[in-house]
C-alpha cells in the first residue's frame, strides 16, 4: 500500500494510475478503523480497480473540543488493517496540509443540517461538507463509500455532490454490528466493559420501537416508552429517538414506505448514534 501525506504527491501518483476504463473507489475515514470501515474497503475493492482510503481527524466537524481531543488515534494498527484488506493507497494528511489557511467557508443544507444531529452538534455538517469537498477534489474518485450508521451524513454528502456537480457515485453501505447488535463505531473503544453492555440499550430501543410501530402503536407513544426505558438505565442519556423520511429526514408521525428510526445518546461521556431503516 502506498502512503501519502501530501496532496501534490498523491495527485501525481493518482494521475499515473488513473485509466480510462479503470475505477477509483474512495473510503474517507477518521481512522480508529473497525469492521465497519473494512466493509467499505471490501465493497470498493470489489467494485473498483483501485481503492484509496483517507485517515484524517477533521477538526472543523467537531463542535465539542473535548470530543476532538479524545478521538482515538491508532494509525499503526489502521495501516496494518488496510494492508490486510488490500487497500491500494492511504492518504493521511497533516492539519496544515488540509487547512493551510483559516477556514471561512460555511455550508447551509436547510433543514437537513439543522435537524437531529444538526440540532445537537451545531456546525458539524458544515465541517463534514468542507472536508469531504476537499477530499473529493483531491482524490477525484469514481465511487465513494459511506456507512449507513451516519445516515444523516450520507444524505448531506449526497446533497453536496448533487448541488456542486461532483462527478462521483456515492454508495451507502449497511451498518456492521457486533454479534450482540451494537453498531460498530470508533467511539466504542472509549467505553468501559460495563458501559459497553449498557450501550446496547440504543439498538434494543430501535428494535423495540420497530416492533411496536409495526404493531400499530403511534410513534409518540413508542417514543415515550423508549424515553422511560433509557431514563431507568444508569449512565444513559437519550438525546433523541426520531421517525423520519429516508429522503430528507423530515419527521414522521407514522411509518411510511420510506421511513427510518434514528437514535442518539450518551453512555457516560461517550456519544453514540444508531438507526434502522424500516422499509427493508
Ligand atoms: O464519517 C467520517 O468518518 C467522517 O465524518 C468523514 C466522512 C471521514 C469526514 O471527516
Amino acid at each position: 500500500m502506498k502512503i501519502f501525506k501530501e496532496i501534490e504527491s498523491l495527485r501525481t501518483y493518482l494521475k499515473q494510475i488513473r485509466q480510462p476504463a479503470g475505477l477509483i473507489g474512495f473510503v474517507p475515514t477518521m481512522g480508529a478503523l473497525h469492521a465497519g470501515h473494512l466493509a467499505l474497503i471490501a465493497a470498493s475493492h470489489q467494485e473498483c480497480n483501485y481503492t484509496v482510503c483517507s485517515i484524517y481527524v477533521n477538526p472543523t466537524q467537531f463542535n465539542n473540543p473535548a470530543d476532538l481531543a479524545k478521538y482515538p488515534n491508532t494509525l499503526d494498527q489502521d495501516i496494518a488493517m488496510l494492508e490486510q484488506a488490500g487497500c491500494d493507497v492511504l492518504f493521511c494528511p497533516t492539519h496544515t496540509e488540509m487547512y493551510p489557511h483559516p477556514d471561512h467557508i460555511r455550508f447551509d443544507f436547510g433543514l437537513l443540517d439543522k435537524t437531529l444531529e444538526g440540532e445537537f452538534r451545531p456546525g458539524h455538517f458544515s465541517g463534514v461538507a468542507l472536508v469531504v469537498s476537499k477530499l473529493l477534489n483531491i482524490v477525484r474518485p469514481d465511487k465513494a463509500y459511506f456507512g449507513q450508521k451516519d445516515f444523516q451524513q450520507y444524505l448531506i454528502v449526497s446533497k453536496l455532490v448533487a448541488d456542486l456537480n461532483f462527478n462521483v457515485q456515492l454508495r451507502c453501505m449497511p451498518i456492521v454490528r457486533e454479534p450482540d447488535g451494537l453498531a460498530m463505531s470508533s467511539r466504542n473503544t472509549r467505553l468501559t466493559s460495563a458501559q459497553r453492555k449498557r450501550a446496547l440499550v440504543f439498538y434494543q430501543s430501535l428494535q423495540q420501537a420497530r416492533a411496536r410501530l409495526h404493531a400499530g402503536v403511534a410513534f409518540e407513544v413508542v417514543k415515550a416508552e423508549v424515553k422511560s426505558i433509557c431514563e431507568n438505565q444508569p449512565e444513559i442519556k437519550l438525546e433523541y429517538l426520531a421517525l423520519a423520511d429516508t429522503a430528507n429526514l423530515s419527521l414522521l408521525k407514522n411509518v411510511t414506505t420510506q421511513s427510518i428510526l434514528l437514535i442518539a445518546g450518551y453512555v457516560g461521556e461517550v456519544r453514540l448514534i444508531d438507526n434502522l431503516i424500516l422499509t427493508e
